[in-house]
């Protein structure tokens, strides 16, 4: 490595140069995985999936896959949806910019050794760290109505865990909610190496520069809250969701001053309107703007955005078994990756032969 990317021996001024070893040369690993309980909506695109296209593009070697043993955490009586959910997912993923020749794309219950894994973890890792994860306390109470409270749903971020570590991924695209899980990864990865040796990667989540996107009820986004506003939704629908969405409620009429750091819809234009956010800040807070045209301005830059991923994904939806195919490839490529890790930790743990 080049001291300050400095070409040693170069005119004094020294012109800078890239260092020899940039992450991108070596190929840092990536990883990230998306549950299959619906349509991608704008939540994700700013929370991961913006992302992992990004990151892809940027030339790292990037795994992308179809979490659905993790949908069977809170869905697990909706397993009927399941098979349209994953299609659905893939050619949402693929319309997004997730090109299959460059990133493998896959399914976790097509790989097996996840599940394996997952058992020897599972014996290393402490009941407390699971319990005190945030998104466990959160889910049985935002899903109160239903029967969550499963050994699965406390296990969620384990075998998130295992997700990772199998491929040895180093950088985690995830939304801020799901940091407290990258962290207990990395608490499971020091246990595991302390106790049996070196073999697994810490892992580093990587946020998106977007804070949580809210919906329309300024709540998280979220399928499970109906509070959505789905990628390939068309033009009206977009305009409908975005009338739907609650703002300042002391701001009734236009001419009323609004607080833009309590509206859903000022967090919204802070991610897709960067060209018009300083005035819709500026005129929302001396009333000028009413919410009427605010709203109706935030739906023509996501109508606008998502143009591409609509036609994409229109077009992607007229090719049978596109999706069976790309998952088909996909596991081909990772189950190598993941049966040499399985193997190393076997061995660590003495069960060898
Ligand atoms: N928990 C992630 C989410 O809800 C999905 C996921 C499952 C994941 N396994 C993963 C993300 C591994 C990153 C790495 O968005």
């Amino acid at each position: 490595m080049v001291p300050n990317g400095r070409l040693p021996g170069a005119p004094g001024t020294g012109a800078i140069i890239a260092p020899i070893v940039s992450t991108v040369a070596e190929r840092t690993r990536v990883l990230t995985g998306f549950r299959p309980t619906g349509p991608l909506h704008v939540g994700h695109w700013a929370g991961n999936v913006g992302n992992a296209v990004r990151l892809q593009n940027e030339g790292y070697e990037c795994f992308y896959f179809v979490a659905d043993w993790h949908m069977l955490t809170t869905h697990y009586d909706r397993v009927d949806e399941l098979p349209a959910f994953v299609e659905g997912l893939v050619l949402d993923l693929l319309a997004a910019g997730i090109d299959p020749e460059r990133s493998v794309l896959y399914r976790q219950s097509q790989l097996p050794q996840v599940a394996e894994l997952a058992l020897l973890l599972g014996m290393i890792t402490p009941l407390g760290w699971l319990e005190r994860v945030p998104t466990y306390k959160e889910r049985l109470r935002d899903m109160a109505e239903r029967d969550v409270a499963n050994f699965g749903l406390l296990g969620y971020p384990l075998l998130q865990t295992v997700d990772i570590v199998i491929v040895h991924g180093e950088v985690v695209p995830v939304g801020e909610d799901q940091v407290s899980h990258l962290e207990l990864s990395r608490e499971i990865v020091r246990r595991f190496n302390r106790l049996y040796g070196e073999v697994l990667v810490e892992p580093q989540p990587l946020l998106s520069e977007t804070p949580l996107i809210p919906g329309s009820d300024g709540r998280k986004m979220s399928k499970s809250l109906d509070n959505t506003i789905e990628l390939s939704a068309d033009p009206d629908t977009i305009r409908a969701r975005v009338r739907s969405f609650v703002t300042d409620p002391k701001k009734i009429r236009r001419g009323d001053p609004g607080r833009p750091e309590i509206c859903p819809i000022f967090a919204l234009h802070g991610t897709f309107s960067p060209d018009d956010v300083a005035r819709v800040e500026a005129t929302c807070r001396t009333g000028e703007l009413g919410c009427v045209d605010c709203k109706s301005l935030l739906a023509d830059h996501l109508i606008e955005r998502f143009e591409g991923f609509r036609e994409r994904r229109a077009e992607l939806g007229r090719t049978p078994g596109l999706a069976k195919d790309v998952l088909a490839a996909g596991i081909e490529r990772v189950r190598p990756i993941a049966t040499q890790t399985l193997e190393a930790v076997r061995a660590a743990m003495r069960f060898e032969g």
